[in-house]
């Protein structure tokens, strides 16, 4: 469909961005609803991320998504910062007003929590702890989610013990950081084991963790899209524990910066699913 003058304009913002899949995931959703628009890749180099925010304005775009590497970079450049995204200390969602001013916010706690509520919707969280390994930017995020999800108890294991602390200290709430060596024991009455490492993902090591001390009725996410079906979540499955894969977060994260951009909440749907995994 080609666009005018009059199109609704919302994009993504990285460095490289050719392996972004929001371009084809804001695609079908506006397709879907006829909306005469357009979200398209943006590469931005990381000495230009100031001058091409606040160029969005005067360029008559709605909005774009921040990722790799200008999650954290983008932050103080906002005119406002929503609270979720100063806790996690990054965003991924700028919207302009009609004054052209320039507010961010993170919807990854969000499409987090939402993807697990409709895709495990048999977790106890008030039954036992929620164990997340890893203490990178989704963690923040994930960790976020469980608190406000008032999770009794987060362990939180990283390779790098003081990222662990860090992360702890900045969300606050209930997280004790657990040595990365004692995974397989961290898990024991834990209801949810999250992978947020990039471990298990294509071209990286394998994630090394027994499952065996897993309640029968905990679930399982993992992060990691590429492969959708890691070895961890197979494990799992084997066990006849629950899973949960990676691509959903993807998917649910980018509802609310389309209806902010585009004026309609879009429906996460098996279809969209199909057509984003064409391109994993
Ligand atoms: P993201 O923003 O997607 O979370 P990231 O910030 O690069 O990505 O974080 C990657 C996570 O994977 C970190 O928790 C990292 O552990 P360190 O903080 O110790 O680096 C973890 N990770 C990557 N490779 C790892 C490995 N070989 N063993 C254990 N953890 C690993």
């Amino acid at each position: 469909m080609s666009v005018t003058g009059s199109a609704l304009l919302a994009g993504v913002m990285g460095w490289p961005i050719s392996h972004s899949l929001s371009p084809r995931l804001h695609g079908y959703w506006l397709r879907e609803h006829n909306i005469h628009g357009d979200y398209v890749p943006l590469p931005v180099a990381p000495s230009n991320l100031e001058h091409a925010l606040r160029a969005l304005p005067s360029l008559g775009f709605r909005g774009v998504n921040l990722t790799v590497p200008h999650k954290e970079a983008g932050l103080p450049l906002m005119d406002s910062v929503s609270d979720i995204a100063r806790r996690i200390g990054a965003i991924n969602t700028v919207f302009v007003s009609g004054e052209g001013e320039l507010s961010g916010t993170n919807t990854d706690a969000h499409g987090f929590i939402e993807n697990l509520r409709l895709n495990a919707p048999t977790w106890r969280k008030n039954d036992g702890a929620a164990v997340v390994l890893g203490a990178g930017g989704a963690a923040r995020a994930v960790v976020a989610a469980l608190i406000d999800a008032q999770v009794p108890k987060v362990l939180l294991l990283n390779r790098t013990v003081a990222k662990a602390e860090q992360l702890a200290k900045a969300i606050g709430g209930s997280i004790k950081v657990v040595d990365w060596g004692d995974r397989d024991e961290a898990i024991k009455n834990a209801m949810l084991l999250v992978n947020t490492t990039t471990l298990g993902m294509v071209n990286q090591p394998k994630l090394e963790i027994s499952l065996s001390a897993l309640p029968k009725i905990a679930i399982v996410n993992d992060l990691v899209y590429s492969p959708l079906e890691t070895e961890l979540l197979r494990a799992a499955r084997q066990m006849g524990l629950q899973t949960v894969d990676g691509l959903g977060m993807l998917l649910h994260q980018a509802v609310p910066g389309f209806e902010g951009w585009f004026g309609i909440r879009p429906v996460v749907t098996n279809g969209l699913r199909d057509v984003v995994l064409k391109s994993t």
